[in-house]
């Protein structure tokens, strides 16, 4: 049968019946709020993305978290960002019992014990003076005595109470070499969500202004994947399944959503996240007076959860999930 007998618009005619038939829905509970925390200071709005601040180790930051859980966020990513003076070429202050994250990770612990899962990122371009993701030999970065740094810095976080770590430098063996060090220490529970499939992009170019974190030279093209290529993220996560990856991820997301297909399509059975970066979420801000921010955003997030993705990295979770409390706009 077909027209005028067949007309799918019958299950478009109200909102009832959308929803009954919708394929997609998405939740407070698919996000993952990126957080940045500083040793100390005041609150700070990121010029590069409104809305979002770098939060001093206290009681602002608890408040902050208070909120988020009470409209459904319950997991975050922390970041730490820290003054170039204790920064050096190695990245000690990434792997420092003291440093910001780990105590951020016993302040929010302590605060909210398991009814805020605590991520937290494990890269060292944050806290190296060179701003490369890993220690520099001979003008490049050098893999394996980096992946030891990160098992470091990953044993560091377990230590001080995280729940999963997520290795972000896109070195080989990465999550190989953190599990081992994570079981080694008795964590046998830590996760390891690993950024398998990260692009070298351009659309992070408001986080390197929110952690300071740029490349003092050359670029990160020898060691994040090339944008050109999307079959060769179904081989990196498949490495990174098989070296330990309890989650694998996409980043970044919206230019990317052929990559969350191709790779959910290829391995389904490991959870999929898909990181909806800074560029992403500046785009959306900035054009705030041409778009109706709201019903983008929301539409951005249902765009990515439908191309593959259990869980989505955004720094919309706050307001989106504020908005879902009155239902989708579609
Ligand atoms: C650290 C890291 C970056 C992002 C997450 N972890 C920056 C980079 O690789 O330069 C980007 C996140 C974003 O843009 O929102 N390696």
């Amino acid at each position: 049968m077909r027209f005028p007998h067949v007309r799918p618009r019958r299950l478009r005619a109200g909102k009832v019946i959308r929803d009954a038939v919708a394929e997609t829905w998405i939740d407070a509970r698919d996000f993952i709020y990126p957080v940045f925390v500083k040793p100390r200071g005041g609150v700070e709005e990121i010029s590069s993305m409104p809305g979002q601040f770098r939060w001093p180790l206290g009681r602002e930051l608890i408040n902050h978290l208070e909120e988020a859980l009470s409209v459904g966020v319950d997991k975050v990513i922390l970041f730490g960002v820290v003054p170039d003076d204790v920064k050096d070429p190695h990245g000690t202050a990434g792997y420092d019992p003291n440093g910001v994250v780990p105590q951020a990770i016993k302040l929010i612990k302590d605060a909210f014990g398991d009814k805020l899962y605590v991520f937290a990122d494990v890269c060292l371009c944050e806290y190296t003076d060179h701003g490369h993701c890993g220690v520099v030999k001979n003008n490049r970065v050098d893999n394996d005595s980096t992946i030891k740094l990160y098992a470091k810095e990953a044993v560091t976080y377990a230590d001080a109470g995280v729940d999963f770590v997520a290795p972000s430098g896109m070195m080989d063996g990465q999550v190989a070499e953190i599990r081992r060090a994570l079981d080694s220490h008795g964590f046998h529970d830590v996760g390891i969500m690993a950024y398998s499939a990260k692009y070298a992009s351009a659309f992070y170019g408001p986080f390197r202004v929110a952690a300071s974190s740029a490349p003092k030279f050359g670029d990160r093209r020898s060691y994040q994947m090339d944008p050109r290529n999307a079959r060769e993220a179904v081989r990196e996560v498949m490495l990174d399944v098989e070296e330990g990856a309890d989650i694998v991820m996409v980043k970044p997301a919206l230019a990317y959503l052929d990559v969350v297909k191709l790779v959910k399509d290829n391995v389904p059975w490991v959870p999929l996240a898909a990181y909806n970066v800074s560029g992403e979420y500046s785009m959306v801000k900035a054009a705030a007076g041409y778009i109706d921010v709201k019903v983008v955003t929301l539409e951005i997030l249902t765009s990515i959860k439908r191309a593959g993705a259990d869980l989505i990295l955004t720094y919309h979770a706050l307001e989106a999930a504020k908005w879902l409390r009155d239902g989708l706009p579609f």
